[in-house]
């Protein structure tokens, strides 16, 4: 079906004609059943696009919409069930659901180390950790590392060497050398054990270097580096056994 060019049409025949099927077989239209045609025709896509529109922003708000993960988690000894947004970190459950602000949020980034907490004995970044992911974990924060009034080995090493001035990344700090005393304790290897050719020693000294080197994901803004080389080092040196709790997932250095 084609429709007849208006070249080939005289001056008002388009007018004159009445619209339809030619006996060839061509459409034949006039302005006026053209124009209502295309009006109609614009009506329709304009309803299709709206539906379209409708369904992209319905899939929008369910795409955005919370999705709700339950799970249980031991925190400090006492076990929590907690519902949440499975986009939640462990860092906003503690901070914004447990009240634990003991743990910081430095940069949310991952690169701060203010946010250290202890997961089945191992330092992770809380704020990269999604709660979702720990049902049946072993979660130590900082509130968890003292036995009532009488502070943790690495926190009392910290106190005695002064290992802070303004506090903010204190926390973390602390719970990062508690997990690398252990680490070290079963032969965790570090770049600079290997740069050093300490790793055929099966367990490296924990040397300053080594401290350094351990701690680098735990920036400090206030540069209270020194003192906390030495409260790790004293704190190693101790024999720290961290209040780490049991680990019933991973134990450290398996
Ligand atoms: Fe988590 Fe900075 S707040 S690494
Ligand atoms: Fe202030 Fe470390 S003591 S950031």
């Amino acid at each position: 079906m084609s429709i007849a060019p208006c070249s080939e049409r005289q001056d008002g025949e388009l007018d004159d004609m009445k619209p339809g099927v030619t006996e060839d077989g061509e459409l034949r239209l006039t302005r006026r059943s053209f124009v209502q045609s295309a009006g109609v025709l614009a009506a329709g896509v304009a309803a299709g696009a709206g539906k379209v529109a409708e369904a992209q922003a319905a899939s929008e708000v369910r795409a955005g919409a919370p999705r709700i993960h339950a799970v249980t988690v031991t925190i400090n000894g006492k076990q929590q069930q907690m519902s949440l947004d499975t986009r939640t970190t462990l860092l906003d459950a503690l901070r914004e659901h447990l009240d634990l602000t003991g743990s910081k949020k430095g940069c949310d980034h991952g690169q701060c180390g203010a946010c250290t907490v202890l997961v089945d004995g191992r330092r992770v970044n809380a704020c990269l950790t999604l709660l979702a992911t720990l049902d049946g974990a072993q979660v130590t924060t900082i509130e968890g590392l003292a036995q009532g009034d009488t502070l943790s080995p690495v926190q009392a090493a910290f106190l005695h060497h002064d290992g802070f001035q303004c506090g903010y990344c204190t926390p973390g700090q602390i719970c990062s050398a508690t997990a690398l005393i252990e680490e070290q304790k079963h032969g965790m290897l570090s770049q600079v054990s290997w740069e050093k050719g300490m790793a055929a020693t099966g367990r490296p000294e924990l040397s300053d270097d080594e401290i350094r080197e351990r701690m680098s994901g735990n920036i400090c803004r206030c540069g209270a580096y020194p003192n906390i080389v030495a409260a790790v080092r004293a704190a190693a040196g101790m024999g720290a056994a961290a209040s780490l709790g049991s680990s019933s997932r991973n134990e450290v250095g398996a």
